[in-house]
């Protein structure tokens, strides 16, 4: 078996993104306003990533959804965009200013009132959270040094059958270094664990810089 894939250049990779289903203005807005921010335009999720995870959500019960690092918003527009009526998202940024960004740019786009931000430590807030199943969906998308510490935080607050996504799995292809730093080392690590987790089923999608999603038992 071969296991050359299609490879995705840049071109192929402008066409799927163009192919994104779902991307109106208000989305198109939040896409200018943060690529005008300069060099942490790269943080955003991509649209088509993005697309994406709003299916994500409505192929499931969509009730209560968590992203951890929303940035300006973009994917949280989309993941609430995937609930239930009665959904609602929880977003954990630890920076005030990009969570007041984010504010602005959900209640734009019309989902504002499913949205709920808390600024601080992601971890700090999952931990606050009661420990019994509570979630359908999240999105871990903030520092990958904590990935580990999420998803451990995450596990035992999620519904049976609930799906847990996380973003940069690849590292921008830095992941098969052999001499990694600890950041690095985190998320091969992460990698690693899921692959044999008995506690989730789990697949990694070669999509934008790697979406591992992890479905819980
Ligand atoms: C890659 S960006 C998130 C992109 C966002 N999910 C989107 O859809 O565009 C990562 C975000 O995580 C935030 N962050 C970093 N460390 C964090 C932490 N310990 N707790 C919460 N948020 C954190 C950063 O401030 C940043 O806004």
């Amino acid at each position: 078996m071969s296991i050359e894939p299609t490879r995705i250049n840049e071109e192929l990779a402008l066409y799927i993104r163009e192919h994104a289903g779902g991307r109106d203005e208000a989305l198109r807005l939040v896409e200018d306003e943060t690529a005008a921010m300069g060099d942490i335009q790269i943080m955003q999720t991509a649209p088509e990533q993005a697309a994406f995870l709003e299916m994500l959500v409505k192929l499931g019960p969509g009730r209560r959804a968590i992203e951890v690092g929303t940035f300006t918003g973009y994917g949280a527009i989309r993941i609430a965009r995937g609930l239930a009526e009665e959904g609602t998202l929880l977003c954990c940024e630890l920076d005030p200013e990009r969570a007041e960004v984010a504010r602005r740019n959900v209640d734009r786009a019309g989902v504002g009132k499913k949205v709920e931000i808390r600024v601080g430590p992601a971890i700090e807030t999952i931990r606050s959270l009661p420990e019994e199943p509570t979630f359908d969906f999240a999105y871990v998308d903030a520092d990958k040094i904590g990935y580990p510490d999420y998803y451990e935080a995450l596990l035992p607050r999620m519904n049976q059958g609930g799906l847990i996504t996380f973003d940069n799995v690849f590292m921008a292809g830095l992941i098969l270094d052999p001499d990694p730093n600890e950041h690095l080392a985190a998320m091969q690590g992460l990698n690693d664990l899921l692959v044999d987790d008995q506690r989730v089923d789990s697949v990694m999608l070669g999509m934008a810089d790697g979406l591992t999603l992890a479905r819980v038992r």
